[in-house]
């Protein structure tokens, strides 16, 4: 491949993306301001999603204002929720699971678009449920960025003819497990692993029951693949990043990708990657070239 767009050219980063797809006009609403939200809206401040954020909403209202700080021309800072979803056409909600629980229903009710980045939520059946009739009923989309997740692409290409199983394997520091209820409870020591152990082996809801904090990628894994995974989580005393390798297998071959992700450098409460992804999402959404399934 040596023509003037060829990777390397020098063409590709010069090349100017046109903003279409979602309206210009969209009013972007940002629910969470926390590590996750933070990251997203600097994206909006550079300009690296040319688009702008005119509301944000946290229950701790002085993050919200904190945030607002950042831009030259800020954000409405919402009171409630029912104020920012009067005020938005799309809410990135990057908040926690009881906020798509409690209010992502309402806002695809009221036709707004959502993407979620608390995906854990949707492994409970009920809640699912209501998210996905809410959409249903409105037309309005539900977008769930892939995370600090390499693989969807290929799982989600094959669930189109079915995919057979899907594991997930999740190998963490003993930092990445501390204070896990579940662990502590079967008397195991995080801190005093003398070498790699598997400390949990089961089904992706039980892991996000067990470990509530830790299941955004196999609830993403299990939803893109359309099959429940098996999850595997290791502690490994020795390891410096959390990574996860996922494993799919069906009529179509087998997809396995693994996945090192490095802390955000702007906040080590989370995965660079996972940031990342909501802003390829969102520049996916507001562009006019498409990549990827
Ligand atoms: N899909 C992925 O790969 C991925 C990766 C990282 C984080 N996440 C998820 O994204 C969410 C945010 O992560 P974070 O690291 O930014 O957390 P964080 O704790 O740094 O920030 C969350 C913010 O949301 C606010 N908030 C929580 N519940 C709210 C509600 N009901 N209404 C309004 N505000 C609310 C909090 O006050 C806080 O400021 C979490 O649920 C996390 O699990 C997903």
């Amino acid at each position: 491949m040596k023509g003037d767009n060829a990777p390397g050219s020098g063409s590709l980063e010069k090349e100017k993306i046109q903003t279409v797809g979602v309206q210009t006009m969209t009013r972007f609403g940002l629910l969470g301001c926390g590590a996750m939200g933070s990251a997203v809206a600097q994206a909006f401040v550079s300009g690296e999603i040319p688009r702008t954020l005119s509301c944000v909403y946290d229950v701790r209202a002085e993050a919200a204002e904190e945030l607002a700080q950042r831009f030259k021309d800020p954000p409405r800072i919402c009171e409630s929720i029912g104020e920012l979803i009067e005020n938005s056409d799309f809410i990135i909600e990057a908040a926690s699971q009881e906020a798509v629980r409690e209010h992502m229903p309402a806002a695809l009710k009221a036709e707004r678009d959502v993407l979620i980045m608390s995906v854990g939520a949707l492994l409970d059946d009920d809640v699912r449920d209501k998210v996905y009739s809410a959409s249903k009923e409105s037309s309005a989309s539900i977008y769930l960025p892939s995370g600090a997740l390499a693989g969807v692409d290929g799982m989600l290409s094959g669930a189109v003819v079915g995919v057979d199983a899907v594991t997930l394997t999740t190998t963490k520091p003993p930092g990445g497990l501390r204070g896990v209820a579940y662990l502590k409870q079967r008397g195991v020591d995080v801190e005093r692993l003398a070498e790699p152990t598997v400390v949990f082996e089961g089904s992706a809801v039980e892991a996000a029951r067990l470990f509530p904090k830790n299941i955004n990628v196999s609830a993403v894994a299990s939803l893109a693949s359309g099959r429940t995974a098996n999850v595997r989580i290791v502690c490994d005393p020795d390891a410096e990043r959390n990574t996860h390798e996922i494993c799919a297998t069906g009529p179509f071959g087998e997809v396995t990708a693994k996945t090192t992700n490095l802390p955000s450098p702007d906040n080590p409460k989370t995965s660079y990657l996972a940031a990342l992804s909501v802003i390829a999402t969102l520049k996916k959404i507001t562009g006019n070239i498409k990549i990827g399934n």
